[in-house]
């Protein structure tokens, strides 16, 4: 069993679509194990994207996801990391197949709905940030 850390951001949770998206991962067999919805603090959003902190897009990113409530969640299964990126899809919005939550959904790179851990050593990483009490 493991665990990926998921996040559905501001577009997704203005939009209306926490419940689709949450009933992709679940119907795919995913378990939720914890989840809340909060407005991030841009301290939070900086050590989340840390590792995009030189990046031009950093600033536009961090004040995207600060812009208004997210959905953060922690779902477990087999292959939970790989599954929950295959379900999201690709992270440009032209390369994004349909089927995939960003592919049907997402309106641009920025606001591409989900945000979902890419390896191991993240997952433990963004768990331990977003649910210190797991
Ligand atoms: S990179 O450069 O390949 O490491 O970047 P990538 O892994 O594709 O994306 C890292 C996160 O940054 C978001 N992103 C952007 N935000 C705003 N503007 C632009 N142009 C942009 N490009 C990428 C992207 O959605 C990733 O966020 P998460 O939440 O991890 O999906």
């Amino acid at each position: 069993m493991e665990r990926t850390f998921v996040m559905i951001k501001p577009d997704g949770v203005k939009r209306g679509l926490v419940g689709t998206i949450l009933q992709r991962y679940e119907q795919k067999g995913l378990t939720l194990v914890a989840a809340k919805l909060l407005t991030v603090s841009r301290q939070l959003a900086e050590e989340h994207y840390r590792e995009h902190s030189s990046k031009p897009f950093f600033r536009e990113l961090v004040d995207y996801i600060t812009s208004g409530p997210v959905f953060a969640m922690v779902l477990e299964g087999e292959n939970a990391i790989k599954l929950v990126r295959l379900l999201n899809g690709a992270t440009k919005v032209e390369e994004a197949l349909p089927g995939t939550i960003r592919g049907d959904f997402a309106t641009s790179t920025t606001h591409n709905l989900v945000h979902a851990s890419d390896s191991p050593e993240n997952a433990r990483r963004e768990i331990n940030l977003w649910f210190p009490e797991l």
